[in-house]
């Protein structure tokens, strides 16, 4: 493909797969779900997954893409054809793409949420408030349909424009300043939090395991997660790789990825439990942990509006280069697949996107009762797509990477000696092994 689109450099390429795989995953969703699961005992795990499944896979990932330099779908399509492999594969191509819709609708509705606690941090608005009218202020959000409209709007309008520009002048532009700003952000931010009495305390509870909240439902929300986190499964990171020259070395290059995204999410714990624990606040609150408990923390203590300011700002970066890298694939693979333009494109699909997101934001008020299996839309979504279908996508890659592209020498990873032993035997056995196993105990 001679007018394939590439990143300016590999560095520009760390930077977008950094800032898609350092998301509300890593702010927002890890620290209440280590919360939620009693601390170390749960890190211990997630870092299980992302070593022995979340690596191999992300390598596999990268890898198909800059092999075909295409698209999720075209990808699984040539690839086959080329090695004459079954047609079957790119089953895994469409089901990134279905999986992309639904990710960025509840994805945009959360983002949202952070806009508007940025609003009210800059208006200083809850100034004042005690505990309660804090927790009521989230809850009459989440009441309120036109406010999670009007945010998830505007978000979803935010990620179109940017992935509207393409590569180049889209994303490539965006992460490079935001990428910088979310570190210096995150560091200030636990700079602030190591001169709390309680960040002893929180390290206690990071490295001090209690094991007696670890059940097969926790396992799979670890595995689920270091997919989500890593954004795997669905195409993005295949994407993302397809824009990279033929000829790159990978391997280094996924590596940095998943360290930078794993000190993202310790780090964001290490800024975010010393404010709650300070206030003697529940680390277990779940996903309002970060805007009812971290807003009632801060308001408490000097400089909070300022530092409130920086958080919420820290978490709408992160959010939107991850939205990005959600949109991009699914409009590459309808780019070339009806040859309209990347602007109609980008603004059908991001109409369609925006449209499941009012059923997700609904689903916090008016149609609260509707349920899919006892949840309602937005936890069976997140569900879903974290639990069952990144996870699932991530099986067939592993399995196509290895088994059908690395078996052919036309199309080999091009990794040598024990390095690609140890790939090969994490991608093609233990990868899928614990996938199937964790799946079907978690499910049952
Ligand atoms: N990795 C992102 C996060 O942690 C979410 C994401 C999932 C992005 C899947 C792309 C694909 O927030």
């Amino acid at each position: 493909m001679k007018n394939r689109q590439h990143w300016s450099s590999r560095y520009v390429f760390l930077l977008a797969a950094i800032g898609s795989a350092v998301g509300l995953g890593n702010i927002w969703k890890f620290p209440y779900i280590v919360g939620e699961h009693g601390g170390g005992a749960f890190i211990l795990v997630y870092l299980l997954c992302i070593t022995l499944v979340g690596i191999p896979v992300l390598i596999a990932e990268v890898f198909i893409g800059k092999t075909a330099q295409a698209n999720p779908v075209a990808a699984f399509t040539n690839l086959a054809i080329q090695v004459k492999a079954s047609r079957f594969w790119v089953i895994f191509g469409y089901l990134g793409v279905l999986t992309g819709f639904l990710i960025l609708s509840f994805y945009s509705v959360v983002a949202g949420w952070s806009l508007e606690y940025l609003s009210v941090f800059l208006q200083n608005s809850l100034l004042g408030f005690d505990a309660k009218a804090i927790e009521d202020h989230f809850l009459s959000v989440l009441a309120s349909a036109p406010t999670l409209l009007l945010w998830h709007s505007i978000f979803m309008v935010l990620t179109v424009i940017i992935v509207g520009r393409g590569i180049k002048s889209g994303i490539e532009k965006m992460v490079g300043i935001a990428m910088p700003l979310l570190f210096i952000i995150l560091i200030i931010l636990v700079i602030y939090a190591t001169q709390l009495d309680s960040f002893a305390q929180t390290l206690h509870y990071f490295l001090d395991p209690d094991f007696s909240k670890l059940n097969t439902q926790a396992v799979l929300i670890a595995l689920g997660h270091a997919f989500f986190t890593l954004s795997l499964g669905m195409g993005a990171m295949m994407i993302y790789g397809s824009y990279l020259q033929k000829n790159t070395p990978i391997v280094r290059l996924s590596f940095g990825i998943a360290i930078m995204d794993t000190l993202v999410a310790l780090l964001s714990g290490l800024a975010i439990f010393p404010l709650i624990f300070a206030h003697h606040l529940e680390p277990s609150s779940g996903p309002s942990l970060l805007f009812i408990s971290l807003p009632n923390a801060l308001l408490a203590l000097p400089f909070g509006q300022f530092f409130g300011i920086a958080f919420f700002f820290l978490l709408l970066i992160a959010a939107i280069s991850s939205a990005v890298s959600i949109l991009e694939p699914v409009v590459a693979y309808l780019v070339q697949k009806t040859q309209y333009s990347r602007g109609k494109i980008v603004s059908m699909v991001g109409a369609i996107i925006w449209l499941i997101g009012i059923g997700v934001l609904l689903s916090f008020n008016h149609w609260s009762e509707v349920k899919i299996l006892g949840n309602n839309i937005f936890d069976s979504l997140d569900y879903l797509t974290a639990n069952i279908l990144l996870p699932l996508g991530g099986l067939g890659i592993a399995l196509f990477a290895t088994w059908i592209l690395d078996k052919n020498p036309k199309t080999s990873i091009g990794m040598v000696g024990i390095p690609h032993k140890i790939w090969w035997l994490a991608t093609a056995f233990l990868a899928p092994v614990a996938i199937i196993t964790i799946a079907y105990n978690g499910l049952i």
